[in-house]
């Protein structure tokens, strides 16, 4: 997997390209879309699960959605789509963007979570009789009673309700509030041989937020050894088993992708022999992996303010909120980094927005500052991984942080750069307010 940044003659480039000369040639604020990264995050893990597939002799397949609530631009969903084998929804309306980008491609999988209202479930039962390769992951008892009565031979699968996790000294390790009891998935096991349904996928997902090994194998050994053998063990026609989003980010750790995918096919190889039950094929359901890398915003350091004298603050010439919702929301680590001035020295300092808002502001918590470059003039700070999540949660082309524009939109895919879309006009503010 390529190292995305790099820094060459006191600059940083960032999947080789100088951010420095990108922000004085369009300008900053300025949000940067790679989609070459989204198809290499594609095609290398599912490289890795292949080859991990055939070393082991693994009797099943490795199929790679991209999640797409995790990013709705366009252009990142139709690069995704391209190279994953499939999508993966979760409401009515994502459903119905969906049905748009794979009208053509009727075979590819669609995979729908999330709790159905009447809406997306109706839209379920029409894209399987438009033809459509969708398959429905139920997540509570009253969707499986309402789709019975449908009387299609439907794909389904069942989200499992994970059990809360503790470590030995008692603190919660994970809590689920999704999928069905272990009660609900008996009388569905006794029941679905009197309906049409046919029943493919066990599906569990963790929150991805924060991979950590020890979690995932819990929650995977919890989903396969007390949901899936069983299951598989009564009804044949079971022959996924759906890991859920949450894989790993190699920026975040120097993670070897190989060993990972050897890692968890060789754990299904053992869990299923042990069991005596037939592999299954693995779905992955992919949001911030797919995603989260592919994007960088740009941002630059129009003042410095002494107050107090404590470490000095830099202000941006946006708002840090509108940068990084999903850190301010969801404690989620953005990288943040100056651009140039990096040959020089570096001092203790923070940053800060332009508005008058007191959270509109940046330094690690834990130390009070972040390291930046003393001289200021002309200085850059970039924001690292900033594709996965933010576009909803800052609702793109919306209004924002003390009605702030938004940063302009640049793509880059081969080396072409497109403009997406120009730094919000007052007009298109005022429009939404
Ligand atoms: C069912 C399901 N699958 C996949 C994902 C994507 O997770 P991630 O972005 O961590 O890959 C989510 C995220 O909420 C989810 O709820």
């Amino acid at each position: 997997m390529n190292n995305l940044v790099e820094v060459k003659d006191g600059e940083l480039f960032y999947n080789g390209f100088s951010l420095k000369k990108l922000a004085i040639e369009y300008g900053t604020p300025l949000k940067i879309t790679f989609l070459d990264i989204i198809k290499e995050r594609i095609t290398s893990l599912k490289e890795a699960f292949d080859k991990a597939i055939k070393e082991l002799n693994y009797n099943g397949s490795f199929i790679y959605l991209n999640a797409n609530k995790a990013n709705y631009g366009l252009l990142e969903l139709k690069e995704a789509s391209y190279y994953s084998d499939g999508l993966e929804t979760s409401s009515y309306y994502d459903l119905l963007l969906t049905r748009k980008l794979l009208e053509n491609q009727k075979d590819r999988y669609i995979v729908s979570n999330g709790y159905k209202m009447d809406d997306y479930l109706d839209s379920i039962v029409d894209a399987f009789k438009a033809g459509f390769n969708i398959i429905d992951v139920i997540d509570s008892i009253d969707e499986y009673e309402r789709l019975k009565e449908k009387n299609i031979s439907l794909k389904v699968g069942l989200r499992v309700h994970l059990s809360a996790k503790y470590n030995e000294e008692g603190d919660i390790l994970t809590d689920d509030r999704f999928g069905l009891t272990k009660d609900e998935i008996e009388y569905i096991k006794k029941d679905i041989k009197n309906t049409k349904l046919i029943l493919e996928v066990i599906h569990f997902h963790q929150r991805g937020f924060d991979y950590e090994k020890e979690k995932f194998e819990l929650n995977l050994k919890e989903a396969f050894n007390e949901y899936y053998v069983p299951l598989k063990k009564s009804i044949p026609s079971i022959k996924y088993f759906n890991i859920g989003g949450g894989t790993p980010l190699p920026t975040d750790y120097n993670f070897d992708y190989d060993d990972y995918a050897k890692y968890v096919i060789t754990l299904l190889l053992n869990l299923s022999k042990e069991a005596g039950v037939a592999t299954p094929s693995i779905i992955s359901e992919n949001g911030k992996y797919s995603q989260k890398d592919a994007t960088i915003n740009i941002y630059k350091v129009i003042a410095k303010k002494d107050t107090d004298k404590v470490y000095p603050w830099y202000i941006v010439d946006s708002s840090l909120l509108i940068a990084l919702p999903e850190y301010y929301a969801l404690g989620e680590a953005i990288v943040v980094k100056p651009i140039n001035n990096l040959d020089g020295k570096f001092i203790k300092a923070r940053l800060a927005g332009v508005t008058c808002d007191c959270d509109d502001v940046y330094y690690q918590k834990d130390l009070g500052y972040i390291n930046l470059p003393e001289k200021h003039d002309d200085l850059y700070i970039a924001c690292l991984g900033t594709g996965s999540y933010q576009n909803s949660m800052n609702g793109k082309g919306g209004v924002h942080h003390c009605l702030l524009p938004e940063e302009k939109d640049l793509v880059i895919k081969d080396s072409k750069i497109v403009v997406r879309s120009n730094l919000q006009t007052l007009e298109d503010i005022l429009s939404k307010i």
